[in-house]
């Protein structure tokens, strides 16, 4: 008999242990252990109940994800769930850490639910592309009433035991020992004569506007269609008998489950959990991380000191004056303000920080006892390498020495100081202490345990640690600033920059990239190309986007860029000066004019995006194609119910992609030369995802 669900006696009880580490996760094993365990109960002599609990961390996490996409294996889990329910005996969950997707469909399925007071209930499904398939849909609304049900398919979100009881989804919260309180709650239902309680068999809840739900969580979900599948499939168990409604909500969820959809986001799944999962740093013990450095407390300095005292870790801030210091407290006390406002520290947590645990200073000396020091100083090498200088002088034997430039060649950097081997590249993005990305940058020279110790700094601030070379820009940027190119072709072609965004946003990104350039602000832009001009000794050139700032019009913080602000970010007008400029260079430059659907614009874009990447790949600046699609989701808004672009780009087909790069090539050959890694997948017959492994 199965290991995967032990079996135990407690007088008339059955106790069933689900036993598959680390989160007890619905495999084919489990499936049939529960069934043949609850079998075993209702054959046995004197049991007259059966309590489903799960050994070690959790409840169930659900469905075992690594099965979706495999021939499916009986018994399924509607199926499992539906013999649990019709047992004769009575049937009882007790549930602690996690209950989620199918693990809260199993004990949707008991008669009974009793939780400890930290247990978490939820339907996660729609983050992985789907809805729940095994009852979620149909019982829960039949316990906690639709919109309920809506708000907890639709969202995704855990909910506490407190708040479970008060939907009316566990009957009792009480501390302690899942198992022994669980066997405690079945002893008094069996003394009181508790009658079984299946939910199928209770009254369907009271209807609602199923069609404005529907449109309002569709509009709400940026192009992901499972949330609004979910209210379909809650509606069909209010109008149809529970087995009609079973039946339906089956139907959608296979259909998600065969949909590109839910497959780019069962990739983000597993992709950011093994992205920072290198076989290098097994075994390796990262170096101490209790006082942190930050140099530079613009901006980025602010929010990477925000990011490292959020996660209780002791900063010093060095600023080059007195006053830039108190300018730089004020930033971080913002960005702390706004972490106590939103729940994410405590009053008292907020006032130690302030307090203790960070010290702004303007003398190298106070970073003598620091484990780590990142620079986040002006983008400039020159000043980037008197301040490794510097840090090579005063902070102690085995210190970090970090550098948070963005496009800066790390290894000239580690080259100024006589400690290369501690010296990384550790790139935020801003700001800092929100977004989620971190590019690990990994110059030859860099000891295998400061790599180690990056990967935990990122741990320890909640970040997605991606490892990347060093090159111009290194994973992320270096792909960005060729996908925006492109969009810059488009334009000087024929496509406008409202036209792009408009496409590109119905594509999923959360900002198209005139939107971006906007909000990032156009002047960035202007003083590169400025910069380089000079460096190659180019005079009087001035393109739409240089008049543009020329005039005053820097985006959104000055009123005007792409957009015109007068009537708010949200109202997007496009600003009727840029197009007439366009027009000009248009006619200049003389490049031939061609029209762009939506779907042209998306697959010039995402082309340009898919060969940069996996020239990155090709390059080892990125080591797996999962390391990209990581760092343009966490970093770059790419939608991740696509995947990333290298999950996009297996989706739809890479011979048809490379054939495309290859015809626009016909007017830019150097831009658009194939990458050599996309034609050998080709002429293989593979795909990005063999890579991964
Ligand atoms: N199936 C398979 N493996 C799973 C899993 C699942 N449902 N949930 C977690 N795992 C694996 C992870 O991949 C990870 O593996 P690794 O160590 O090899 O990288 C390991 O378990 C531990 O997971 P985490 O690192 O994420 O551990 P945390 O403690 O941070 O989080 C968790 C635990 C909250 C359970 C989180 O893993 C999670 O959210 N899991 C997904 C839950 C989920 O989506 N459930 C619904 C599944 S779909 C479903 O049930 C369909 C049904 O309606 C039919
Ligand atoms: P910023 O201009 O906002 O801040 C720079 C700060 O460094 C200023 O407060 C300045 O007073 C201080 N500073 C300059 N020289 C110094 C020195 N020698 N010693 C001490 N302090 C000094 O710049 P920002 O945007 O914060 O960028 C900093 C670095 O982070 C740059 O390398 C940039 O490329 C990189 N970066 C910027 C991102 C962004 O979105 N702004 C994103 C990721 C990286």
């Amino acid at each position: 008999m199965s290991d995967t669900v032990a079996y135990d006696r407690h007088g008339d009880i059955a106790v069933l242990s689900i036993q598959n580490p680390p989160v007890n996760a619905l495999s084919q094993a489990v499936r049939a252990g529960l069934v043949a365990r609850v079998a075993q109960a209702e054959a046995e002599e004197g049991v007259r109940a059966v309590l489903i609990t799960g050994a070690g961390r959790a409840f169930i996490a659900g469905a075992d994800i690594t099965e979706f996409g495999k021939p499916p294996m009986e018994p399924s889990l509607p199926d499992a769930i539906d013999r649990i329910e019709a047992s004769p005996l009575l049937v009882v969950a007790s549930m602690h850490g996690v209950s989620l997707g199918g693990g809260l469909e199993v004990a949707l399925g008991c008669h009974y639910r009793i939780a400890v007071p930290s247990a978490r209930i939820g339907l996660p499904e729609v983050f992985l592309g789907l809805i729940p398939g095994a009852g979620g849909t149909q019982r829960l609304p039949r316990l906690a009433g639709a919109m309920a049900a809506i708000d907890m398919a639709t969202s995704g979100r855990q909910v506490g035991a407190e708040e479970a009881a008060q939907m009316g989804v566990i009957d009792v919260v009480q501390d302690g020992d899942a198992k022994e309180k669980g066997i405690a709650y079945v002893e008094k239902l069996l003394s009181d004569g508790a009658p079984r309680r299946p939910v199928s068999e209770m009254p369907a809840a009271d209807a609602i506007d199923w069609d404005a739900t529907y449109e309002a969580v569709l509009a709400r979900a940026r192009g992901q269609i499972a949330p609004a599948e979910a209210v379909r499939a809650i509606q069909a168990s209010v109008e149809k008998p529970f087995g009609e409604g079973m039946l339906a909500e089956r139907q959608i969820f296979w259909d998600l489950l065969k949909g590109d959809q839910s497959k780019g986001m069962i990739h983000a799944f597993f992709s950011e959990r093994a992205v920072s999962n290198l076989p290098e740093l097994k075994g390796v013990t990262p170096r101490n991380l209790d006082h942190i450095g930050v140099i530079g407390g613009g901006t980025m300095g602010a929010g990477i000191a925000t990011a490292a005292l959020l996660s209780g870790v002791h900063v010093t801030l060095l600023e080059m004056t007195g006053d830039a210091g108190e300018a730089a407290r004020g930033r971080i006390t913002g960005n702390l303000a706004g972490a106590l406002k939103r729940g994410k520290i405590s009053a008292e947590q907020h006032e130690t920080i302030l307090s203790k645990a960070l010290q702004v200073s303007t003398d190298y000396a106070s970073l003598s006892d620091a484990d780590l020091v990142i620079e986040a100083v002006f983008e400039d090498m020159s000043v980037k390498k008197q301040v490794f200088t510097k840090l090579d002088e005063v902070c102690k034997a085995g210190a970090i020495l970090a550098s948070n430039t963005s496009y800066l060649d790390v290894t000239e950097i580690a080259a100024c100081t006589k400690r290369p081997q501690d010296v990384i590249g550790l790139h935020f993005f801003s700001p800092a202490h929100v977004m989620k990305l971190l590019e690990v940058v990994v110059p030859d020279e860099t000891a295998i345990d400061v790599v180690a110790t990056g990967f935990a700094l990122g741990k320890k601030l909640n970040k997605i640690s991606v490892r990347a070379g060093v090159c111009d820009g290194f994973i992320g940027n270096r792909i960005l600033s060729t996908y925006r190119q492109a969009a810059d072709q488009m334009v000087m072609q024929g496509a406008s920059p409202y036209a792009i965004d408009t496409a590109l946003e119905a594509f999923g990104f959360a900002m198209g990239p005139f939107a971006v350039a906007d909000l990032a602000g156009l002047d960035i832009g202007w003083a590169v190309r400025k910069r380089k001009r000079a460096e190659a000794g180019i005079e009087g050139v001035s393109t739409y986007a240089d008049k543009m700032c020329e005039a005053g019009n820097f985006g959104q913080k000055t009123g005007k860029g792409y957009y015109d602000y007068a009537a708010g970010a949200k109202a997007r007008v496009p600003n009727a000066d840029v197009m007439p400029l366009i027009e000009v260079d248009r006619a200049a430059e003389g490049t031939p004019q061609r029209s762009f659907t939506d779907a042209d614009i998306v697959r010039y874009y995402m082309a340009a995006m898919v060969n940069e990447s996996a020239k990155v790949v090709g390059e080892g600046i990125a080591r797996r194609p999962l390391d990209v699609d990581m760092t343009l989701l966490f970093g770059y808004g790419f939608p991740r119910y696509r995947g990333g672009p290298l999950k996009w780009a297996d989706l739809v087909g890479l011979d048809d992609l490379l054939a495309d790069i290859r015809s626009y090539g016909d007017t830019m050959p150097d831009f658009w030369a194939p990458a050599p890694l996309l034609e050998t997948l080709v002429a293989e017959g593979k795909t990005f995802a063999t890579l991964n492994t």
